[in-house]
């Protein structure tokens, strides 16, 4: 019923003709128009272009699940665009010359294999941004800087190897599950002030830098899990914030190395057990015998007593 909602405004005042209704609102042929001239899905057509005849007041377009490999500047002219999807498409790039009204734009399953510096600088007003099961092994630094309103991102299921550096502090929703980065870097996470929701399972993680998520005051979710967590001296950190209070983020944290404690749970361990060297004195750990889950959990009563270690 693409004309419908036109038609029916336009009896209204007795006036039907549909040459009329196509000017005010055509819809593309295959597409389905709703909310006349504003939400236009063309979704699972096949289509190896863009349609015609798309009204130039859209404000939401769909044209997810065809076989589009390039839109550059195609879409420029509709100055009023808010919401795009491009999901499940053959995009093998991040699409060029999209319109600076922006604020949804889903691009998932495509073969993007990396953002440059350039391609999201218009899109200031961009607030969600899907890219997940692409191909991105690299986006540049500060690919993502300028989107001061961007509040949700997933990279989930690409290749990246690092954090993307320089995320924009309106991140509150942040997914980079399924990639293989190695490491938390300090730098990295310092600008997201603003985060609740972390998602980083399944990568390569095999520890956590020491205050890595002090700087994250809003932090409520984090996902950890499927990581190659290694269960030595250098988790510590990570065990302590986690028992401070955080154990509803993440108990499920197994240990792949060192081997006599793989398959193990990080949480069922003491520390003791993690890190053996802690009762040697003089072999410079940075292991803190005040923070509270040492005192309440895992160090025995004598050595917290006197705050020194006796055997
Ligand atoms: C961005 O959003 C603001 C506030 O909602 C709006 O006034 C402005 O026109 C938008 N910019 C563009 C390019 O649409
Ligand atoms: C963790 O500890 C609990 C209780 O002490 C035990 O039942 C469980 O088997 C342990 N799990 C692993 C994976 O170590």
């Amino acid at each position: 019923m693409p004309w419908s909602g036109c038609c029916s405004v336009l009896l209204v005042l007795s006036v039907c003709p549909l040459v009329v209704c196509l000017l005010v609102s055509p819809c593309p042929p295959g597409c389905c128009c709703l909310r006349p001239g504003r939400l236009v899905l063309c979704e699972s057509l096949g289509l190896r272009s863009l349609p015609g005849a798309v009204p130039l007041s859209t404000s939401g377009l769909s044209v997810a699940r065809n076989q589009l490999c390039n839109v550059d500047h195609l879409l420029r002219p509709f100055s009023g665009l808010q919401e795009l999807s491009l999901s499940h498409n053959q995009l093998a790039r991040f699409p060029r010359g999209l319109p600076p009204s922006l604020e949804t734009l889903q691009l998932q399953e495509n073969r993007i294999t990396y953002i440059t510096s350039g391609a999201l600088q218009h899109l200031g007003n961009l607030t969600r941004l899907d890219l997940e099961d692409n191909r991105i092994r690299a986006i540049q630094p500060a690919a993502l800087w300028g989107l001061n309103r961007l509040q949700v991102l997933s990279l989930k299921g690409n290749q990246l190897t690092s954090l993307p550096a320089k995320l924009p502090p309106s991140l509150t929703y942040l997914d980079l599950s399924a990639n293989c980065i190695s490491a938390l870097d300090l730098l990295s996470m310092s600008p997201l002030v603003n985060l609740q929701i972390f998602k980083i399972n399944s990568n390569c993680l095999r520890s956590v830098p020491e205050s890595a998520f002090d700087g994250l005051p809003r932090l409520r979710s984090v996902d950890l899990g499927d990581n190659l967590w290694v269960c030595e001296c250098d988790i510590l950190y990570l065990y302590r914030w986690l028992l401070s209070g955080r154990l509803k983020m993440a108990t499920d944290l197994v240990c792949t190395e060192p081997i006599h404690l793989a398959h193990r749970l990080l949480l069922n361990l003491s520390v003791v057990a993690i890190c053996p060297r802690i009762l040697m004195p003089n072999r410079g750990t940075k292991v803190d015998l005040s923070s509270p889950s040492l005192k309440s959990l895992n160090v025995p009563r004598h050595y917290r007593r006197t705050g020194q270690f006796c055997e």
